[in-house]
């Protein structure tokens, strides 16, 4: 009995007491009622009395002895249970909320609509699939005129998928009387099988703009204010003439990029100025299919693939890269 006392007593001076879990597993091991020193008592009570003297003074000691050290520690961690750091690794790395980020397509087309609304350009989206009339008929591309061929178009049925967003602006001139200013953008398809760095479908932003006594000279100023707005203040434009069925006259309209550096040579095959976009006056034909009558209204239209600018903006070589949400492509437009 006195060997077990003495084991015992080495026991509760060699337990490390250093947080409340600790605490318990000493109380359990020494003190509760299936503790070590309450079953040495059990033994005690079973004692003959000659050899009770001997013993209860030593156990009696040691009960004190496990009963202080008890005391004195609860003090220490009674509070700490509840305290957060007491259980809380606080040098682990913190877990991150991944934040999303819109597409670049979205945040150039975001910026694009942005500059027409100031100038009271509406917002307007249409149909990618589309018919026949709005795709090509009402836009003045004759049944067999070669025009057609100039876009490879997926047809569905009797439909077509959108080969570009000029249709939306027949729509917008058959609901609506003039004046009318628009920004439509979208997405438009075609079959382009053509090489592996095609892609079938690409995204365009027509604009358009519908009144009494629109000028060329509107169009030109018009744009010239969004170059400036989009591309920086004192980017040189050009207009040189050329050829779509639903505008007369047709022009398409370059940036000054130069030709300082090997990156602006390629990009402009040498001369310096970049392709940004087709426009023109409204074709009285188009006025005409949508019942506006060209001797009382004028307006002009621009269209320009929204893909070409945004790759140019942030430079990104690969048009691909566009389109398979790689995260690691994406997650570079946080914020922007
Ligand atoms: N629809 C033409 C295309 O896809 C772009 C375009 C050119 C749109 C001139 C227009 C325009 O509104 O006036 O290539």
């Amino acid at each position: 009995m006195i060997q077990n006392i003495e084991t015992i007593t080495q026991e509760v001076n060699d337990f490390i007491i250093e947080n409340a879990e600790a605490l318990e597993l000493y109380r359990l091991k020494f003190l509760s009622r299936k503790g070590s020193i309450s079953e040495l008592f059990e033994v005690f009570k079973e004692l003959p009395g000659i050899e009770k003297r001997d013993i209860g003074k030593p156990l009696n000691i040691l009960k004190s002895l496990a009963e202080e050290k008890f005391n004195s520690h609860k003090e220490q961690f009674e509070n700490t249970a509840v305290d957060l750091s007491a259980m809380v690794d606080t040098t682990l790395p913190v877990y991150q909320n991944e934040l999303g980020s819109f597409h670049p397509l979205k945040i150039v087309e975001n910026e694009l609509v942005d500059i027409f609304n100031s100038l009271g350009f509406d917002l307007s989206e249409g149909p990618e699939i589309e018919d026949d009339h709005h795709n090509f008929g009402a836009l003045n591309f004759a049944e067999d005129h070669p025009a057609r061929d100039m876009q490879d178009t997926f047809f569905i049925g009797e439909n077509v998928l959108r080969t570009h967003t000029s249709s939306v602006q027949i729509r917008e001139m058959e609901r609506h009387e003039p004046p009318f200013r628009l920004i439509m953008p979208g997405r438009v398809y075609r079959n382009e099988a053509v090489s592996s760095r095609s892609n079938c479908f690409f995204h365009q932003i027509e604009g358009l703009y519908v009144d009494k006594g629109v000028t060329f000279a509107d169009l030109k100023q018009t744009l010239y204010y969004f170059v400036q707005q989009f591309f920086g203040e004192g980017t040189k434009i050009r207009f040189r003439s050329s050829y779509f069925p639903f505008t007369e006259p047709s022009a398409e309209m370059d940036i000054w990029a130069g030709t300082e550096t090997e990156e602006n040579k390629r990009l402009t095959k040498g001369t310096g100025w970049l392709e940004v976009l087709g426009c023109g006056m409204v074709h009285p034909n188009v006025l005409k299919a949508c019942n506006i009558d060209p001797e009382v209204y004028t307006g002009f239209a621009f269209g320009m693939g929204m893909d070409r600018i945004t790759m140019l903006k942030y430079g990104i070589n690969d048009i691909r890269d566009l389109f398979v949400n790689d995260t690691r492509m994406l997650s570079q437009f946080k914020g922007v």
